[in-house]
């Protein structure tokens, strides 16, 4: 197993895991120096491409952010979403993982876990493609966003999800909108880390989408924390702009050649 991989599971009770997504170059530069994982997330398509959820995105455009991404990291560990209806059976999935994983050069897929594809997930690991998993809210399989593991019988269906995912082969398990009770009972039911978003302190690591927790994606559910308000600063910096054109006071003579 690569040294990143192996670094990311012995995380496990010993300190927390820093994980966010990047789609593109400049994001990845920044990232790569604090970040565990960095994940081509298919959650561009709503943050990026302005979709009403990820589930045309296709293929290839994940593999040209995974590219763009990928390339400008060194230090953190990259990891590519698998899109909606790239892996229905095991001779697509690992087809399409495989492509993933040759073009981008990235360090592991991830494939959201449907409750019945942990052969596809095993097959994708054995075909020697690491896999991070993806249970509670999985944006692929459901429209409505809502919260998981809100009774016992949903706790323990959820917690049976993360053993199978485990026992697939994944890595790291990512627990999207669960109460802080099924995060605690699923984190402490696995030898591999969790990363939560919406899934309290009581997961391995954290992640969240880049553009919410820059305050730009305009998307922001009750687990997103606006570490910075960058709309406000990019269009105080845009109408700084408009009104120097208007005026004629850009381009300066310092701007001229
Ligand atoms: O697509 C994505 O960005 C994700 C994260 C929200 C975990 O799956």
């Amino acid at each position: 197993m690569k040294k990143k991989l192996l670094n990311i599971i012995q995380a496990k009770d010993k300190r927390p895991l820093v994980c966010l997504t990047a789609y593109s170059k400049p994001i990845a530069k920044i990232l790569d120096k604090y970040c565990d994982i960095v994940l081509v997330g298919d959650s561009l398509a709503t943050a990026m491409y302005g979709m009403k959820n990820t589930h045309q995105v296709t293929l290839n455009t994940m593999i040209q952010h995974g590219i763009s991404v990928k390339s400008n990291l060194s230090k953190a560990l990259c990891v590519v979403d698998m899109p909606n209806n790239t892996y229905r059976n095991i001779k697509e999935a690992k087809k399409n993982a495989k492509l993933i994983f040759k073009k981008t050069k990235c360090d592991a897929v991830k494939m959201e876990c449907n409750g019945k594809n942990y052969k596809i997930i095993e097959s994708v690991v054995k075909a020697g493609i690491p896999v991070m998993g993806h249970i509670g809210f999985t944006p692929q399989n459901y429209k409505k966003f809502n919260v998981h593991g809100l009774l016992k019988k949903d706790r323990f269906k959820l917690i049976n999800e993360a053993k199978n995912n485990e026992k697939a082969g994944v890595f790291a398990i990512v627990v999207e909108c669960v109460t802080k009770l099924a995060a605690k009972e699923i984190t402490q039911s696995l030898k591999i880390p969790t990363i939560g978003i919406g899934a309290s302190i009581h997961c391995d690591g954290q992640i969240l989408v880049t553009d919410d927790m820059l305050g730009l994606s305009g998307f922001y559910p009750r687990f997103v924390k606006k570490f910075v308000k960058l709309k406000n600063i990019i269009e105080k910096g845009v109408q700084k702009y408009n009104k120097a054109v208007l005026t004629r006071k850009f381009p300066s003579n310092k701007n001229t050649f």
